[in-house]
């Protein structure tokens, strides 16, 4: 058990507490949730409090006390040997301590006596603000001070919203993360060359989906960090499909977009390649544009660089090779202003990536002055940020398009952490050049 980066990051928070003014810091776990009678929807602890505790049981809540002694304290499942043998092992308030690093822990069930108590006469709370079970407990705990304010204890003034703190902490990962992120990167890379290996035209969808959620779990992944997308033909151009029944048919592309859990951190990488192991003039002409504009993108990222920088990289090479095949006419600029680019190109190049497949952290620079009407610009890259890049075009039926290009869907995603000089793809075990898919698949 590596406890280390856990106490380092409670640390830090207490340090922008103490900067602060101090006070008291609430994270609450996520809740089991009911699937049916006598079953729950598999357990995902919350993020932000996993980032600070390292733990993962749930019914658990991590409070940080800031002041003259800063405390950190867990709530947790008392042991109880009885619900050990259906749920198994739970750590308990005492071995939680020792093993975890905290200097407290209680039993969860005395949260509602304890927290008053805690919170009396601190200077201000720091809270997620807008969690709806955090905000109606922290109300009854300080419903509860105020009548033992009649005593003459103090009742918090101040609410921070923590989650603005934690998710910049989060935004920058340190190297047991990046080491972390890296395995899983790779696992899900392996994931795709199997599936594009036992790819062929009669298999359906799910039937790859399959291949993929085996190698996940068989590498130690927890599982799939998101909803597996495998879409073949048609399919291959709706952005959030979920894996289905369709049957591969020789001719269709075939989209999939899934990666695995590991540790606690996602991955998330698109790959998109012919049935039938070759692809066809069409085919080949929108993954090259795709491909392109991925290789553009990724020049694009350093240190120093807005992030939406390579998002307009996206959308120029995108609308640059779609107006050289024809799809487009006009020029660059001209397709991207008018939205006529929209039609093929809907979303944007990539996102920030980490515990949350959709990771924590703002896009905007808070620094930038602001003008009215205007759009905020966005961040300034940092070494150690992680994002994805994943450009793409998809080709549904319409008028104005031959059938010939139909159904072509293309996305490539790629998962990078930004390093001193530019960015390192952490997905490539998975190749994304023509030839090597088609050398791949032929094996
Ligand atoms: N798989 C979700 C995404 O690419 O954003
Ligand atoms: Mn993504
Ligand atoms: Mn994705």
């Amino acid at each position: 058990m590596i406890i280390a980066p856990y106490l380092n990051r409670r640390k830090r928070l207490l340090a922008h507490m103490r900067n602060s003014n101090g006070g008291i810091a609430i994270v609450a776990n996520a809740s089991q949730v009911m699937r049916n009678s006598d079953s729950d929807y598999p357990y995902r602890h919350d993020s932000s409090f996993y980032y600070l505790s390292g733990f993962t049981e749930p019914c658990s809540m991590l409070v940080l006390l800031s002041g003259d002694t800063e405390k950190s304290i867990l709530f947790c499942q008392e042991k109880d040997l009885e619900r050990e043998i259906w749920d198994g092992y739970r750590y308990g308030p005492q071995a939680a301590q020792e093993q975890f690093g905290f200097d407290e822990a209680h039993d969860i069930a005395k949260l509602d006596e304890l927290m008053p108590k805690l919170l009396a006469n601190q200077p201000a709370v720091w809270s997620c603000v807008g969690n709806s079970l955090a905000d109606k407990q922290l109300a009854k705990w300080l419903n509860s001070l105020r009548k033992l304010s009649r005593k003459g204890e103090l009742v918090p003034e101040t609410v921070h919203n923590l989650c603005s703190v934690v998710d910049e902490m989060r935004l920058i990962k340190d190297a047991h993360e990046i080491s972390i992120m890296r395995r899983a990167a790779r696992i899900s890379a392996g994931a795709h060359v199997r599936a594009m290996q036992v790819c062929k035209p009669g298999l359906r969808e799910y039937q790859l989906e399959a291949e993929l959620l085996h190698e996940f779990r068989k590498n130690a992944a927890e599982g799939p960090a998101y909803t597996t997308i495998v879409g073949t033909g048609a399919n291959s151009c709706v952005l959030h499909y979920r894996a289905g029944n369709a049957q591969i048919q020789e001719g269709d592309m075939v989209l999939i977009d899934a990666g695995c859990e590991l540790e606690g951190y996602a991955s998330d990488i698109t790959r998109s390649f012919p049935a039938s192991g070759k692809f066809s003039g069409p085919q080949k002409a929108i993954y090259e544009i795709v491909l392109a504009a991925q290789a553009d993108c990724i020049n694009h990222i350093a240190p120093g660089r807005r992030f939406k920088d390579y998002h307009h990289a996206a959308k120029n090479t995108l609308a640059r090779g779609l107006i050289d095949i024809g799809l487009l006419k006009g020029t660059v600029e001209g397709v991207i202003e008018s939205g006529a680019l929209g039609q093929f190109y809907m979303h944007g190049a990539g996102h920030w990536l980490g515990m949350d497949v959709h990771d924590a952290g703002l896009y905007t620079d808070r620094n930038a002055t602001w003008v009215e009407g205007k759009e905020r610009l966005s961040r300034i890259l940092q070494q150690n940020m992680v994002l994805t890049i994943e450009p793409g075009l998809y080709i549904r039926p319409a008028v104005n398009i031959d059938r010939e290009w139909w159904h072509i869907g293309v996305r490539i995603e790629d998962d990078a952490v930004v390093t001193e000089e530019g960015c390192e793809l952490m997905s490539r075990y998975c190749p994304v050049e023509v030839d090597r898919i088609e050398g791949l698949m032929r094996h």
